[in-house]
């Protein structure tokens, strides 16, 4: 099985992994002239069926949803950041083994190999610190004491630093690996797309915008949330109120 192939005793994924993380972010800007020239597929058929929109919350909602470019740096409310965080990812089930509980997002496997952290930059209510969601618990537990002295210059754009909140998903590759192999790091990375949509759409919902983010250097991510070894920063959202 060609996906469990070790290069200097490291899985295959993993070496990708390195490989395409951010090092810099003037980089991201260095892109070839031909990127914006995509051909979208179309068949020249005989039968083609137009499609329609549901029409209702889910409906409306979905054409709502828009990546914000401005972020409106006012506070959030702590009950604002609650519902969203709780919505988007919270326990969805009542089994009183934690193992059996299931959550707002699918997961392969039911691994959850997705943790989630918020950078409350300017949230009424919480200390501008980082903090963990306990998704079992449904709670924030805080992670660190950051005062004056963090800087959030490893996420690309002015703009990101005037987000007032900015959610991290992080990767616990190894819980979804050690079942499915190679194959458990794109499960991963899929898990963490189906909690970015429902934290955009939720956000939607509560009239907040948000703007799903993959520039951002991932070491220096790493390091602010001070995550162990074997974790990794994947995903950032940015939210704030809509300008
Ligand atoms: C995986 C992923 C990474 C993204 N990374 C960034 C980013 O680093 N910076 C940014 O400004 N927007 C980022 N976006 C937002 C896209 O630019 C945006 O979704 C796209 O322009 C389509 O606009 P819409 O979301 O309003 O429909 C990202 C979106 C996705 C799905």
């Amino acid at each position: 099985m060609t996906s469990r192939k070790r290069i200097a005793g490291d899985f295959l994924y993993e070496v990708y992994h390195e490989n395409s993380k951010n090092f810099e972010l003037e980089a991201l800007d260095d892109v070839p002239d031909s990127w914006t020239e995509i051909e979208y597929k179309t068949y020249d058929s005989t039968e083609s069926i137009p499609l329609s929109d549901v029409d209702g919350d889910i409906g409306n909602l979905i054409s709502q949803r828009r990546s914000t470019d401005e972020f409106d740096s006012g506070p959030l409310e702590l009950e604002q950041v609650s519902q969203l965080l709780g919505t988007s990812m919270g326990i969805t089930t009542n089994q009183e083994d934690p193992n059996d509980q299931r959550r707002a997002y699918p997961s392969a496997g039911a691994r959850y190999p997705v943790e989630a952290y918020i950078f409350a930059n300017s949230v009424n209510g919480l200390d501008e610190a980082v903090y963990h969601i306990n998704t079992l618990d449904n709670k924030l537990e805080r992670v660190n004491k950051y005062s004056s002295d963090y800087s959030l210059d490893f996420i690309s754009g002015e703009e990101s630093n005037e987000a007032p909140l900015i959610v991290f998903l992080s990767a616990v590759f190894h819980r979804s690996t050690e079942k499915y192999a190679s194959r458990g790091y794109r499960y991963t990375i899929l898990e963490a797309g189906h909690i970015m949509q429902n934290l955009c759409l939720v956000a939607t919902e509560l009239d907040l915008a948000c703007r799903p983010y993959g520039g951002f250097i991932e070491d220096t991510a790493d390091e602010f949330l001070e995550l162990p070894e074997r974790e990794t920063t994947i995903y950032v959202g940015l939210i704030s109120s809509t300008k």
